[in-house]
């Protein structure tokens, strides 16, 4: 009798789980999806490696209770992927989106909703998300939790960022991840037997942006999914006929391999916008750093930097050496009243500034001239305006445009990080796409990959950037080598490198604090000729040179930004160790830059040029730290050297403390 209900129970517990196993196309990677006794969960391995340990799924629904448990297996569906697909612009023109997916089809038997999982195993990784497909009875809904978890195997070495709902602006932690409580994706992960491993979201659109925070207070390595929430404490307004952003999983063999994942890309949706023709990468400057540094102000009064004529400047050197763009910040009303309800006017110049001859001045120079809005964070200001903002671009022809959210959000209590704000920002990307317009977001939400589907979404802030360095301690010389394998894997980085005067000594005299921070000791951290590789290694397609005109007027070093393409065919990282050093090399055409950086370490690095065409000469121009200099004594002295190079050879770079190397290949 015992012995029988003993059996009973072990084929009940059998009949009970279901193991759904989905292998990636090189058969490395592998995802078991689990339904184990109505509980949905899954795993990932590499190889024989555990990456995530059995990790659960579900919701916590307003109206409907907890989809935890309950679940029945209704029906299920493998498909493959194998398309390639070309982008607009760099870092990569050329994409392969290959992925083996399974989805299951359940139901949760106690409210009767319809669920769907589905899960993408790539050669780079795992991603998953969820899907409420339209069905009776459920229309509207609220997400109170997701309850997505990632249970890390061990206690691998991590670097990551704080989570805060309304910034991005962080230094990193490198950390055991037992410590990294609370944090804003992507965190990156290198295992001990040297995987390098990222968590992040793909394809965020109009759901809440996701944090993760390790359970139970942080005695086990599980993070679960924590979404930023509205000011009403829901997370996400939603109705049937939805699915989830995805969660992502990349999985590699080494740091420099991490960053040439394109999974988070490949995740989103194909082109939606019909011509692309318009759409265009750039180098720009700006009227910007001096606002920064306090030279000039956004302000009207005696140091406005906006002027018709400082702008008719600036386009004159933006003429002639090759630069794309340029922004002029405090062009319009309302600087004065910065943080309050509709403070800026975005369609209203200063007094001082003549935005029609300016912007005719441009066109017959040949310079994209790009708008600027800082709306304080007024989303909903912003909104009401957004129209005649953008028709005043169309008239001008002004085809790009830089926009700010430096502030708290209007309404009160949303979040820059929220489901308001992430529709806000999506709005702009779509409204701006119908104008022609190209987008450059400071204060944005996390790049996810949208690129793909909105390709005028060129670039965005969302990281502790240049800006740091004019008024706070600024950013040691790890940061700009953490942020490659943390934040830009999920896409472009409007950082802002190029500052030459380093120690900020040029106009030292002029400088007048604009907020709390103390500037006398302010500085950038880095050499000069690091600041040349961060214009490679940092891709932006917008890529700004940061620095006021006066510090590149007849400046040796300028030449390198003046020749650098920018729109990029194709990318190699070379090598790189996570907050220690990164080799990139990028192609345009026949032509080649590569960028090495350092942390506060001085280093050798040895490259081989086997990514260069056979049979053919080349020359490559150096720029280079001067021996002796390093970031902290006299970081602004470097070199230019010039060799000839062929497929095959060997450079040997020395990089100084803080520094790095410079080199454009050139087809002869
Ligand atoms: C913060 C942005 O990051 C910066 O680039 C801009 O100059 C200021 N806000 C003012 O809009
Ligand atoms: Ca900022």
């Amino acid at each position: 009798m015992r012995l029988s209900i003993l059996l009973l129970c072990i084929l009940a517990l059998i009949g009970c789980k279901q193991n759904k196993l989905l292998q990636s196309p090189d058969g490395e990677i592998h995802a078991t999806i689990q339904l184990t006794n109505g509980k949905l969960s899954y795993q990932v391995m590499k190889d024989t490696e555990l990456v995530i340990q059995s990790s659960a799924l579900g919701f916590n629904l307003k109206e409907h209770g907890a989809l935890v448990d309950g679940f029945t297996l209704i029906d299920r569906e493998r498909t493959e992927m194998n398309e390639s697909w070309t982008a607009v612009w760099g870092p990569e023109k050329k994409n392969v989106n290959r992925y083996n997916q399974a989805k299951l089809e359940l139901k949760h038997e106690e409210s009767g909703i319809y669920m769907n999982v589905v899960f993408r195993a790539f050669n780079d990784g795992v991603a998953f998300r969820y899907e409420f497909p339209k069905q009776n009875g459920l229309e509207e809904f609220t997400i109170t939790d997701e309850l997505s978890e990632f249970a890390i195997v061990g206690n691998p070495k991590s670097w990551w960022i704080m989570a805060d709902f309304d910034s991005y602006e962080k230094l990193y932690y490198e950390t055991p991840v037992s410590e990294a409580q609370w944090v804003n994706t992507p965190i990156t992960m290198r295992t001990n037997s040297g995987l390098h491993v990222s968590l992040h979201e793909a394809a965020l659109t109009n759901y809440s942006g996701m944090t993760l925070k390790l359970k139970d207070g942080g005695k086990i390595n599980t993070f679960v999914s924590e979404l930023v929430p509205w000011a009403d404490g829901s997370k996400v307004k939603t109705k049937a006929g939805m699915h989830t952003p995805w969660r992502t999983i990349t999985i590699s063999d080494s740091a420099a391999q991490l960053v040439e994942s394109n999974m988070i890309v490949n995740l989103n949706e194909p082109c939606k916008i019909e011509d692309t023709s318009w759409i265009e990468p750039m180098k720009y400057m700006g009227i910007w750093w001096g606002m920064h540094i306090g030279t000039e102000t956004w302000v009207e009064g005696d140091k406005h930097g906006a002027t018709t004529e400082n702008t008719m400047r600036y386009i004159d050197f933006a003429a002639d050496n090759n630069i794309q763009g340029l922004v002029v910040e405090g062009w319009n009303a309302g600087w004065d009243k910065w943080g309050a309800k509709d403070a800026f006017d975005h369609v209203t110049p200063a007094a001082d500034y003549d935005l029609e001859k300016v912007a005719a001045y441009a066109k017959e120079k040949g310079v994209e001239l790009i708008m600027h809005h800082e709306t304080g964070g007024d989303a909903v200001g912003y909104e009401a305006l957004m129209d005649s903002a953008y028709s005043l671009c169309q008239h001008l022809d002004i085809k790009a445009l830089k926009t700010g959210y430096a502030g708290g959000i209007y309404p009160r209590g949303e979040y820059h990080h929220g489901q308001y704000m992430v529709e806000h920002y999506q709005k702009v990307v779509e409204t701006a796409a119908q104008y022609g317009i190209m987008i450059n977001a400071h204060e944005p939400i996390k790049p996810t990959g949208k690129r793909r589907t909105w390709p005028n979404m060129m670039t965005r802030e969302g990281v502790r950037g240049m800006e740091w360095n004019a008024w706070s301690d600024g950013n040691p010389p790890s940061h700009t080598v953490t942020i490659p394998f943390t934040r830009m894997l999920g896409g472009p980085v409007d950082y802002t490198p190029g500052t030459f005067d380093l120690m900020l000594k040029n106009f030292a005299d002029e400088r007048v604090s604009w907020n709390t921070d103390d500037i006398s000791k302010t500085r950038t951290h880095t050499t000069l000729a690091k600041q040349l590789a961060l214009f490679v290694i940092l891709y932006s397609p917008m890529q700004m040179a940061s620095d006021v005109v006066n510090n590149y007027i007849n400046h040796p070093a300028f030449a390198f930004i003046a020749n650098a393409d920018i729109d990029f065919d194709e990318t190699r990282v070379l090598n790189g160790e996570v907050g220690q050093y990164i080799t990139t090399a990028r192609r345009t055409g026949n032509n080649w830059l590569i960028g090495s950086a350092t942390n506060e370490k001085a280093r050798d690095i040895n490259i081989k040029l086997d990514f260069l065409e056979q049979n053919k000469a080349y020359e490559a121009t150096i720029y280079a730290d001067k021996e002796g200099s390093d970031w902290q004594n006299n970081p602004e002295q470097y070199t230019i050297s010039k060799q000839t190079v062929k497929h095959g050879d060997k450079l040997s770079m020395k990089l100084a403390a803080g520094g790095g190397q410079a080199i454009s290949i050139i087809m002869k």
